[in-house]
């Protein structure tokens, strides 16, 4: 922003948030309804968290695209500004999980596939691509430490915070489909360094599942910055922890020792130590232990990679099926889908790989009610989002079910 091109927008009464004459002239309606409200919207939200101006953004993820989540309400809204004047986006834009698998059919009513295809429609007309995953960073958009961006699915968020090291708030779904149309996004929260600094250091004492030290993290820290020592962890663990304490917390930031990108940048002298060993997870475990035997198993919560989906199929490849197993279902982005031919092949023997959708999002509770899962955000959400009883359990043990 050159000091010509800088003014206050004295119009809307800030003190703080400068923007510049192209943007103020996109606010005036210069490049159509749509830009202007997107604009408008950016604008109000830069004054509530004292954003000083405007930065562009590589990337937006955007939610808001399950009809499960959305509703004949969420629907119109998408549509009615998908028709505005110049509702284009301009930066590349991907979408969240939406609530079916857009290419075969699940357990969803077909009432609901209209509506959902309405609303795939509505987003597509605006220049999103279809791609409904919650790791668009495992489906050809990973963005590089220092980016920024205006992504809204919370473990997304998490992975491209902390281990990526690029920089996005947790945007809601307008929020990001207007940064996606402006391709710019308000300076506060997680895009400026200060606020990515640790607030408590958790020591971890043994070797423990990464969802489940995330579902108890999470509901401790709400959405303080935890800081993780001792844990040597896969980029498929840092994916699940995130999630995990995304959901049982707000958590948009994490270090892990020795690991993630930006850990070494801070120094944790002097802030809260929180020792956790094995017995604090078997609290967790045992929270979640259903007594029920479950009608579903379901996995994919974050999607999984190609490393997980592969495991599955190891699991299960040259066993015999048992005659009475729970469904199974395993969920990944279409991208990851298409480069795991093999494992895929030997997966759909057991139960279905499906993609665009996830048990949280799509209407679960249509068939089920019991379901078992070894993430430990699902088993957060499961419960009131798609009325599940749910039993948290590894991946060995949920094989086990079926093989
Ligand atoms: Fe992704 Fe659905 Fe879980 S969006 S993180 S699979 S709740």
């Amino acid at each position: 922003m050159s000091p010509v091109q800088v003014r206050p927008a004295a119009l809307f009464g800030f003190d703080l948030m400068y923007l510049t004459k192209e943007e103020e002239s996109i606010l005036e309606g210069e490049k159509g309804e749509g830009p202007a409200k997107a604009m408008e919207l950016l604008v109000a939200l830069g004054k509530i968290y004292q954003a000083d101006k405007l930065i562009p953004i590589q990337s937006a993820q955007i939610a808001g695209v399950s009809y499960k989540t959305m509703g004949d309400a969420g629907l119109e809204f998408v549509k009615d500004f998908g028709d505005k004047e110049g509702a284009k986006v301009s930066v590349r834009s991907m979408l969240n999980p939406a609530g079916m698998d857009l290419e075969s059919e699940g357990y969803e009513p077909e009432d609901f596939r209209i509506k959902q295809k309405e609303l795939i429609d509505a987003y597509e007309k605006m220049g999103v691509k279809l791609s409904c995953t919650c790791t668009p960073y495992l489906a050809g958009n990973r963005p590089d430490g220092g980016e920024h961006l205006a992504w809204s699915e919370s473990s997304a968020v998490s992975f491209a915070n902390s281990v990526l090291g690029a920089r996005t708030n947790r945007e809601g779904g307008p929020s990001a489909l207007m940064a996606a149309i402006i391709g710019k996004t308000p300076n506060y929260g997680l895009h400026l360094k200060e606020n990515r600094r640790p607030d408590v250091v958790y020591e971890v004492k043994d070797e423990v599942s990464p969802s489940l030290l995330g579902y108890l993290v999470g509901g401790e820290v709400g959405e303080k910055v935890p800081y993780f020592r001792g844990l040597s962890i896969s980029e498929d663990g840092l994916k699940s922890l995130g999630a995990a304490m995304a959901a049982t917390g707000s958590v948009a930031m994490y270090h892990v020792e020795d690991v993630t990108l930006e850990a070494g940048d801070f120094s944790v002298e002097g802030l809260e130590k929180i020792e956790i060993d094995t017995e604090d997870i078997e609290g967790v475990k045992n929270e979640l232990k259903e007594t029920s035997d479950p009608d579903v198993i379901v996995i994919g919560c974050p999607h999984l990679s190609d490393r997980e989906l592969k495991k599955v199929a190891d699991l299960l490849e040259g066993k015999q099926k048992k005659e009475e197993t729970p469904d199974l279902y395993i969920y990944t982005s279409r991208k990851v889908k298409d480069r795991s031919q093999e494992a895929v092949k030997i997966i759909e023997k057991f139960g279905k790989v499906i993609t665009d959708t996830c048990m949280v999002v799509s209407p679960l509770e249509e068939k089920y009610r019991v379901a078992a899962t070894n993430s430990g955000k699902a088993a957060a959400y499961l419960p009131k989002l798609a009325d599940q009883k749910v039993i948290h359990a590894d991946l060995k043990t949920l094989m086990e079910m079926v093989v």
